[in-house]
């Protein structure tokens, strides 16, 4: 291809090649979702949250929302961590003001239920949103952001799996962990084995980047942790290498805290989501400077916009500088957040 010819390289994915571009990339974890209008617009359409991440057309629709508002350097798939139990057979509901609500899998029966081999046509929709959502991205101009396909990774995965539904703590995962560490390991690898799939098949869809969401990691001791999450983790991105080895795959082990250098070296991932608590002059010096660092403005700060965003989101980009990284939240949006706050902050990271 001629160099005239040749389409604009797309920011996200160069920083994820361990290119250190300045001012970095810029996407929110949650960007698609309640604090925006338009979002609310769309789910009035549908009866629940799970046939809007089935309905292509609106699920793609929603996730272009944020970029054509904000023009992001990334749109994230719309879906959701919890759409692999529900592949799997496991009911699940979102109720409105409760969070998600599952049946909760306590037991080898309940876990010899599972249907992994209906995982991948159930999640057909899923697939084709994110082919609709390419398609969209170009036909609208937007051919310069990259689109991220998505997974709870297995341990956060299975919290809300065995739980039921949220928790603060997640004890009765954590107990079954310990009292049948056989009968979690084998639901975990159920869980590992459907995740893999999953991704691999959102990539052939045309995801370009995928990211691992382990909101839960940071319950765990160091030994559970290099068990539940790091092997876990570390059997997803070898099998994603082997499928897909030019894709990215981003790490996002939430309040890891002093375990975040042996997550990024053990699991092989190309950057790491960093949560709110994470100090960036700390966390720099600890990991290889080919990992790109992700994060880690407090969502709330967001919330409160004026001088203390902007003191906040300076303070991020000033320790980020001269490292491969992409500015982002330290964990999701939430819905009472202003939108015109996100335009600033996306003003402020675009003038660093
Ligand atoms: O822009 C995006 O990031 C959209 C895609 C997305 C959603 N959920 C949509 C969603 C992503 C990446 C997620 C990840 C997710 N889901 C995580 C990991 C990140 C984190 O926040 O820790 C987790 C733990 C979940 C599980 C989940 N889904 C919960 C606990 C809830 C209910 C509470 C809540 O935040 O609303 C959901 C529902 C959900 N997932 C909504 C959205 C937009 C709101 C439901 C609705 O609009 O009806």
């Amino acid at each position: 291809m001629s160099e005239s010819l040749r389409p604009p390289a797309k920011r996200l994915l160069q920083v994820l090649a361990g290119e250190a571009v300045w001012p970095p990339p810029v996407w929110l974890m949650r960007q698609a979702g309640r604090y925006l209008p338009e979002y609310r617009a769309v789910r009035a359409r549908v009866r629940d949250f799970i046939a809007l991440a089935t309905t292509p057309d609106l699920a793609a629709e929603v996730t272009l929302q944020p970029i054509r508002r904000y023009r992001m350097d990334a749109a994230i798939l719309f879906s959701d961590i919890l759409m692999v139990p529900w592949a799997l057979g496991q009911g699940l509901a979102f109720r409105e003001g409760e969070g998600p609500v599952l049946p909760p899998l306590r037991d080898a029966a309940g876990i010899a239920a599972l249907q992994p081999d209906r995982l991948i046509g159930r999640l057909e929709p899923v697939f084709e949103t994110v082919r609709v959502a390419r398609r969209m991205l170009q036909s609208e101009g937007l051919g310069e952001t990259s689109l991220i396909g998505f997974a709870g990774a297995p341990f956060t995965v299975a919290c809300y799996m065995v739980e039921g539904g949220g928790s603060r703590d997640f004890a009765a995962t954590r107990l079954m962990a310990f009292n049948d560490p056989d009968l979690f390991a084998h639901l975990l690898d159920i869980v590992g084995a459907a995740t893999l799939a999953y991704l691999s098949a959102q990539i052939t869809a045309g995801a370009e980047a995928v990211m691992l969401f382990d909101s839960w990691a940071g319950l765990l001791s160091a030994s559970q942790f290099r068990v539940h999450v790091i092997r876990a983790t570390r059997t997803i991105v070898d099998g994603l290498r082997k499928a897909h080895p030019r894709v990215p795959v981003i790490g996002f082990p939430r309040l890891a805290g002093t375990l975040i250098a042996e997550y990024t070296e053990a699991t092989g991932v190309d950057a790491v989501g960093l949560d709110t608590g994470m100090d960036l002059a700390l966390v720099r010096s600890a990991l290889p400077s080919r990992v790109a660092l992700q994060g880690n403005l407090d969502p709330i700060a967001l919330v409160a916009g004026g001088s203390a965003l902007e003191q906040e989101a300076l303070s991020v980009l000033g320790a980020m500088r001269g490292r491969p990284c992409i500015f982002n939240l330290g964990h999701g949006i939430v819905p009472q957040t202003p939108p015109g706050h996100v335009g600033r902050l996306v003003e402020l990271v675009r003038a660093a």
